[in-house]
């Protein structure tokens, strides 16, 4: 399988890749918010949401500095609004309700068109209904192909997520009070591609780019190959500039939700030998969670032929000059009443940003964390007062982690950043892109409950 052939999304990729591919260069196919049954494990579980009849949501497929055209269509009686994770767009492309759109109600299309700057792995999932719609299957990755091609024989997209079903493999409620005051609720089915465990054939002895991607609601996991025959390329769809090491099973990568890793993966020699993506999980042995099996004869590439990815054209912060800007994310506290906008409320707030929880979709009144000027460096204090973990996720920008008061911080380009435990940690970016860009925790809980926020660029 060449690259070429799945930017055009053919028939064949998409089967290889066991999930739908959808080439999105020419004409704009409807991406159609539906209804969807599926087997996620043994018996049929209804009630889920996708953009593909009964399928997983397609991995969408564009081309750096290319033009995409994303028609969604809402066929659900609920509202929804689809959110591009990590592109660098338009603001009035970004799918915030409410903050950069209204919500699109039931039979009402809202045409998406952007271009990205940035190639690199991607994916989108609604920022309206957001629990509901996620927990339920819509999340899918975007792909966004270099201009040159840096030479892989095939790619393989891997987005995972965990479910949340009952013994009739029936849906469960998607949140807990408990949870989402907590960690977050998990969810008991961990599935790659809404499968267990699926096996994907790629050529013997060939270059194969890995795209992993951390859709789920809750769940960090903690991933390596069990191969030492690759090496990690690109974090949160930007190439990496320094040595990272790879990751094992003492020490595994954690990928917080919203997160990408991207691994240049040399498949084994011999037909019938596997390379596995392996988790950890609490209370568990390793699990693999994916199998790539090597097929015909060794095609006997090396990964020293792959050429470095290019950089994505992100401006670099100048720290001489920038401002300093405090975010302290924690419980709420006093509560505090959401209020329901037509995106879905659980009913409950515990969390804030700046001692502030955001009261719900429309959060009327509610002004801007802070108001950078379009073009300047700034530098933000993220300090995490609680013991959960936070992905904090931002829109529209890509910045760079400094340092942190716990570890030592690889400096790569990412737009969510994990922190952990009383963890403080410094990001440093230019305000680039103007509007009002969203400013999150990715536990959709944590997000729904009030750990939600927008920083303003003018
Ligand atoms: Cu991936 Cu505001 O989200
Ligand atoms: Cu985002
Ligand atoms: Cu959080």
């Amino acid at each position: 399988m060449k690259r070429r052939e799945f930017l055009l999304g053919s028939g064949a990729t998409a089967g290889a890749l066991g999930l739908g591919g959808l080439g999105l260069a020419e004409g704009a196919p409807e991406l159609v918010v539906q209804p969807a049954s599926f087997a996620l494990r043994g018996q049929m579980t209804s009630g889920m949401v996708s953009l593909t009849p009964n399928a997983p949501p397609p991995v969408l497929y564009g081309k750096q500095g290319e033009v995409m055209r994303l028609p969604v269509r809402n066929t659900l009686p609920d509202y929804t609004a689809m959110h591009w994770h990590g592109m660098r767009i338009p603001n009035g492309m970004d799918g915030v309700p409410y903050l950069t759109q209204m919500p699109i109600g039931s039979e009402e299309v809202f045409d998406y068109e952007f271009t990205s700057p940035d190639a690199g792995t991607y994916w989108y999932h609604p920022h309206c209904m957001t629990m509901d719609q996620m927990a339920h299957g819509l999340t899918g990755v975007m792909v966004i192909a270099e201009a040159d091609d840096p030479g892989f024989d095939s790619e393989q997209v891997v987005n995972l997520r965990d479910f949340r079903l009952d013994d009739a493999d029936q849906f469960l409620p998607a949140y807990t009070a408990r949870g989402a005051a907590r960690a977050g609720t998990f969810g008991n089915v961990q599935t790659a591609n809404w499968l267990t465990e699926p096996h994907y054939e790629h050529a013997a002895g060939s270059l194969v780019r890995l795209r992993v991607v951390n859709t789920d609601t809750t769940r960090i996991y903690k991933v390596h190959l069990n191969s030492a025959k690759a090496r990690i390329i690109a974090w949160d769809g930007h190439p990496v500039e320094v040595e990272v090491p790879m990751p094992s099973a003492d020490e595994p990568l954690l990928i917080g939700p919203g997160q990408r890793v991207d691994f240049a993966v040399k498949m084994p020699t011999d037909e019938g030998q596997t390379v596995d993506l392996v988790a950890k999980f609490p209370g568990q042995k390793h699990r693999a969670m994916t199998r790539l099996r090597a097929v015909g004869a060794s095609v006997a590439r090396d990964l020293r032929e792959l050429r470095p990815l290019p950089a994505n054209p992100a401006a670099k912060p100048d720290l001489t000059k920038a401002e300093v800007h405090e975010f302290v994310f924690g419980w709420t506290p006093e509560g505090g009443q959401p209020n329901n906008g037509f995106c879905g409320s659980l009913g409950y707030n515990f969390w804030s940003i700046n001692r502030t929880p955001w009261p719900g979709d429309a959060a009327q009144g509610v002004g801007p964390l802070a108001t950078l000027e379009q073009g300047k460096s700034y530098v933000l204090r993220l300090r995490n007062e609680s013991p959960n973990l936070h992905p904090i996720h931002l829109h529209g920008l890509v910045f760079v982690p400094l340092k942190s008061n716990l570890r030592r911080l690889p400096p790569l380009l990412t737009d969510t950043m994990l922190l952990l435990k009383d963890e403080v940690v410094e990001i440093a970016l230019v305000a680039d892109n103007p509007g009002d860009w969203a400013f999150h925790c990715h536990v959709i809980e944590h997000q729904k409950t009030g750990l939600t926020g927008f920083i303003r660029v003018v």
